[in-house]
């Protein structure tokens, strides 16, 4: 029972520098910390990543490094990215999904529309529905 609860128990980690990707994990209904106060301990919970796109379609530092560590950990991955960026739109996911061997789960246009909420929230159900 306890196990069970435990295997589907999920903590979004997010990287966020102007706040986009900090509302839209507000928007899941999940715990949720910021990478950067990862400091290499154990964690008990499944770890959906939330991140954007910098430089010139590149993963963060903080998320770089929060990879090194926790990539293990993590069930998943959402990237905030900007249409803008044409080609290397949101290309962080397709690189972190490439390197770290993690499901690409959703790029996301900026904030995005209530239908990117609804698959990520839609993929996060049935994950767990699939860990019990
Ligand atoms: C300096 C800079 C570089 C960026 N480079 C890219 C990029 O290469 N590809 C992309 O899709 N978005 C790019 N973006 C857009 C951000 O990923 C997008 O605005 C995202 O929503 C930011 O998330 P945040 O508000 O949580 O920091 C860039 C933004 C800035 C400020």
């Amino acid at each position: 029972m306890g196990e069970k609860k435990d295997k589907s128990n999920i903590l979004i980690a997010y990287d966020s520098r102007t706040g986009n990707v900090e509302w839209l994990a507000r928007q899941l209904g999940y715990p949720m910390k910021p990478v950067q106060e990862f400091n290499g301990e154990e964690v008990q919970e499944h770890i959906f990543l939330m991140t954007h796109t910098f430089g010139k379609g590149s993963i963060t530092k903080a998320t770089e490094t929060f990879l090194n560590r926790y990539a293990g950990n993590t069930i998943g991955v959402c990237v905030s990215g900007d249409r803008r960026w044409g080609n290397l739109f949101g290309l962080a996911g397709d690189k972190i999904r490439l390197a770290y061997d993690i499901p690409l789960v959703r790029k996301i246009d900026v904030r995005g529309y209530p239908s990117d909420i609804e698959a990520v929230t839609g993929w996060l159900q049935q994950w767990k529905d699939n860990a019990e």
